[in-house]
């Protein structure tokens, strides 16, 4: 079975309520009745709802940024995923490497938050990637094996049916430093081959992997052509709505 492919544009913390409205409104005009490419918006929280009712009905789904570990309670701040999904959103960002370097999430949180992604049906898009001291120091697989099986290991596969992996090298997010095709393929298929050691070739073969770290409408065909590379993550090109579809449409229907 193909892998259909899949591509999110993660607006970090950009727009406000009337620019995130009208990216909304853009987005779905190019891309909205978009096949053979599943799309995703993933808006701040205070947008999440009025994204969605800009994009009901078509084609364009939409995520938050994160998830909190907890169901509900006395979290100040924190965003529980029956908030996201009663507001209309279908998938979730885990472990962003922003999250873990920024807010500290380790390991053991970023497991957490995919357990309660889970709990409510949201469909998560994991993220792992090394640093640039990590690559320079040969520690790439490394540290992309520890994040894979820390957070996936001893989950049944059934509950992972929609699961999809970001792989973003951290030197390359915002950076302007893409990761040339041959360096992503690389850890795409180290990707692949560990997530059959941990939950099964068949598994393996069909989840879908995303590249993520500036990518943008110029050197996304060279990314797309990689057998390993089914979509991307997209941040700063994901923020003007011609050049995200341009993103999209780079890809060669085979
Ligand atoms: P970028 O961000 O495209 O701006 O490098 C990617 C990401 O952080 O998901």
């Amino acid at each position: 079975m193909p892998r259909t492919p899949i591509v999110g544009g993660n607006w970090k913390m950009n727009t406000d309520l009337a620019q995130a409205g009208t990216l909304a409104a853009e987005v779905r005009h190019r891309l909205g009745s978009q096949r053979g490419c599943d799309v995703v918006v993933f808006p701040p929280f205070p947008f999440l709802r009025p994204v969605t009712e800009r994009l009901d009905g078509c084609r364009v789904e939409v995520g938050a940024q994160d998830v909190a570990t907890e169901a509900k309670g006395a979290f100040t701040g924190a965003v529980a995923g029956a908030m996201i999904a009663s507001c209309g959103a279908s998938w979730v960002l885990i472990g962003h490497s922003e999250r873990r370097s920024v807010f500290g999430d380790s390991d053991a949180v970023v497991a957490k938050k995919l357990s309660a992604a889970l709990a409510v049906g949201l469909k998560p898009v994991l993220c792992v990637g090394e640093s640039r001291s990590e690559r320079e120091a040969g520690q790439t697989f490394a540290v992309v094996r520890r994040q894979l099986e820390s957070a996936l290991a001893g989950l049944a596969t059934d509950t992972l049916r929609a699961l999809v992996i970001a792989y973003e090298p951290v030197w390359a997010i915002g950076t302007g430093l893409v990761a040339t095709p041959a360096q992503a393929q690389e850890v795409h298929a180290f990707v692949r081959g560990t997530v059959a050691d941990l939950l099964g070739r068949a598994f393996a073969d069909a989840v879908r992997l995303q590249y993520g770290g500036s990518v943008k409408a110029d050197n996304a065909a060279g990314l797309w052509a990689q057998p390993d590379i089914d979509g991307f993550l997209v941040g700063g090109a994901s923020l003007e709505a011609e050049g995200f579809a341009a993103i999209v449409r780079a890809r060669r229907a085979d």
